[in-house]
């Protein structure tokens, strides 16, 4: 396969980004031109980020499987699709070539079809890194279904929520998944999200880890049986074949929750068309995909960056990508440098929380692993301090291999803000700059654009973009309005990024962090109301405020002042059952790393919780706390200053 519109050079990044910002729908009309549809567009592109209303390729018709997959097969039938490594490192490796993942997704569409699932419907996903959650994903997608992947670290009551919100009747799961030296019972979550459900049709189980299950009669159905029935349905004269669903380019194509600053995570929705070409576009170019490379995205495609990277960019680009079932830690921490040995990888692509955690084990499990193979590195999910950036370039990349810091959102479908490996520079703890199609802008609170640099020429601001790129969220599931007061209405005319970031005179960008009130841990992001939600339905809790500290691994940490006045008193115990009631709400991911009991809360007099005070005093610094003279109770700094934990 070839990328005509690979960019192989600087000046072209320059020739290509100026076209792109000039003429939007001549630009992505020929990047468009290099994909299958079965019926071209009517118009690239109209919009408007009022209402908003976006719409790229208005009238064309296609399918995005036949795009991640029927194209390659004349071509790329036996080349891997899909390399899975195991969590434990003595069971068998699977190879998955384009015909066996086409074969696999057209049983998977069939199956889905047997049991009633139809266009549009939503389809939940809660699932352990196997392929088989490839395989439904791609299944989804075939018939035109609305996948809802839901990482495996989320508790029943997120799942429920999710169920309730997606109105989905549908569900792919696992018996349980492998982390490490863990088994996580996904499916006994499943049944605790459905105790009084009363929309789930059907959920499907595929057997992994052989945990005891419970299986309703009726509503649940093995995975295997289901199947097996569906490949003698999908053979015909030697052949397989499940017709792909026409969908048009601005169906939606999947849903993926994520969190903001008001309590309740929001699906995102992404549509087919768009979405498709700016994965694939990011990924050539970003990347500088070379056919054969083997491509290996860390993430887990509970998230975004799964989605994006392991299945639907390099898919839809005929590559080779690397699907990894376990954590960086075991065996031991050499497990991701034993990967890229065994498969010769080319390209690793993690977090930089992932790099932070391996970095404090030195440089013993990195001795005697040839990582050779490896062209390019690069890391996604939050700022990459320096010190972890050097770590990474001479420990991992030995100095040979660009590396990509990719800032994006999940809002966003796929990188936004990334140097082009090995094309445009690399600055270290800088994404550097902006895609073809994006046209950042930095603005200050009122919405105006800040210009004014600083003596060393940076122009600080909030980040926003001007105009859309193929892959921008086109609403937040069942309310469009959430979607247009969360992301355009900040700043009239802008899509808001919730980020603070700076620009360099070249115009680099460095990203700051979340100028809102979500914290970003371990990179995956989780909004402080929403942790607060879950501590205050522990009985005992009357109130509590949640702001991040610097943590030298996860990036940012939790920290939870809570008021409290429940029956135990012994605060280790407290804190495990608040802990506790956290995971059962939220998940484990959310569980904050401090909790300190205080008797109140600094409030402004008409109520508000000064949370800026607070973020200071769990960062440490308690001189400096700013302006408290607004405080309806001053005196309750001091109780809270000397009680830090
Ligand atoms: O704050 C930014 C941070 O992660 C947020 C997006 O989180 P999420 O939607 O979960 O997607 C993560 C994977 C794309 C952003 O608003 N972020 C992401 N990448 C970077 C980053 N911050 C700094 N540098 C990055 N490269």
């Amino acid at each position: 396969m070839s990328y005509p519109y690979q960019i192989t050079s600087f000046e072209q990044y320059q020739a290509d980004y100026q076209k792109s910002v000039e003429d939007p729908e001549g630009f992505w009309g020929n990047v468009a031109e290099n994909f299958e549809w079965r019926k071209k567009w009517d118009k690239v592109l109209e919009w408007n980020f009022t209402e908003p209303r976006i719409e790229w390729f208005k009238g064309a018709k296609l399918n995005i499987t036949e795009n991640c997959i029927d194209r390659h097969l004349s071509t790329m039938a036996d080349k891997p699709a899909i390399i899975w490594e195991p969590n434990n490192p003595e069971e068998r490796v699977r190879v998955v070539t384009y015909q066996r993942l086409h074969k696999r997704v057209c049983q998977v569409a069939q199956m889905l079809t047997n049991n009633g699932v139809k266009k549009g419907d939503r389809v939940c996903i809660y699932m352990g890194m196997v392929p088989e959650l490839a395989y439904a994903v791609l299944g989804c997608a075939r018939i035109g279904a609305i996948h809802s992947v839901v990482f495996g670290g989320f508790s029943a009551q997120s799942i429920a929520d999710r169920l309730y919100d997606a109105q989905a009747a549908f569900i792919i799961t696992c018996d349980g998944a492998y982390r490490g030296d863990k088994v996580i019972p996904l499916k006994s979550v499943i049944d605790d999200a459905l105790i009084g459900n009363r929309t789930i049709k059907k959920v499907i189980v595929y057997t992994r880890t052989r945990t005891p299950v419970s299986m309703i009669k009726g509503r649940d159905i093995w995975w295997e049986d289901e199947m097996e029935h569906a490949e003698h349905q999908i053979e015909k004269d030697g052949k397989v074949s499940f017709p792909a669903a026409e969908m048009d380019a601005e169906d939606p194509l999947f849903i993926l929750y994520t969190s903001g600053s008001t309590g309740k995570p929001k699906g995102v929705v992404h549509s087919t068309a768009g979405y498709m070409l700016w994965t694939n576009y990011t990924f050539v170019n970003v990347f500088q995909y070379k056919p054969g490379d083997i491509h290996f995205c860390t993430a887990d495609i509970g998230w975004i960056t799964g989605h994006s990277y392991i299945v639907y960019g390099p898919l839809s680009a005929g590559a080779t990508s690397l699907m990894f079932e376990g954590i960086p830690t075991w065996p031991d921490a050499g497990r991701f440098w034993d990967i890229v040995e065994k498969h010769k990888v080319n390209c690793l692509y993690t977090a930089p929380t992932a790099i932070r955690s391996l970095m404090s084990f030195g440089t013993n499990p990195i001795q005697g692993k040839d990582l050779s193979s490896l062209k390019v590195i690069g890391t996604v999910g939050e700022p990459i301090n320096e010190e972890a950036w050097h770590w990474y370039d001479e420990n991992i990349g030995k100095k040979r291999c660009p590396i990509v810091d990719t800032w994006w959102q999940t809002e966003t479908g796929a990188c936004l803000i990334s140097n082009l490996a090995g094309v445009t520079p690399a600055i270290p703890s800088w994404a550097s700059l902006p895609m073809p199609g994006v046209q950042p802008i930095l603005v200050d609170e009122n919405g105006n654009e800040n210009t004014t640099a600083d003596e060393h020429g940076i122009i600080k601001g909030n980040l926003c973009i001007k105009a859309p790129w193929p892959g921008i969220l086109r609403t937040t599931y069942g309310d469009h309005e959430r979607c247009r007061t969360n992301y355009f209405d900040t700043y009239p005319g802008l899509y808001f990024t919730g980020d603070g970031a700076l620009k360099d005179a070249k115009g680099n960008y460095r990203i700051t962090g979340r100028v809102d009130d979500v914290l970003n841990i371990s990179g995956h992001r989780i909004g402080t109301a929403e942790v607060e939600n879950a501590i205050n339905m522990h009985s005992g809790v009357v109130e509590s405020a949640v702001v991040g500290y610097p943590h030298d691994i996860k990036g940012q940490g939790i920290y939870a002042f809570v008021i409290y006045n429940g029956h135990h008193n012994e605060e280790s115990l407290t804190r495990q059952d608040i802990n506790l009631t956290v995971s059962k709400i939220i998940g484990p991911i959310a569980k904050p790393d401090k909790i300190q009991f205080v008797t109140g809360l600094p409030k402004t007099r008409s109520g508000k919780i000064m949370r800026r005070i607070l973020r200071k005093i769990a960062e440490g610094e308690t001189v400096n706390l700013g302006d408290t003279t607004t405080l309806l109770d001053p005196a309750v700094v001091e109780e809270i200053k000397n009680g830090r934990v």
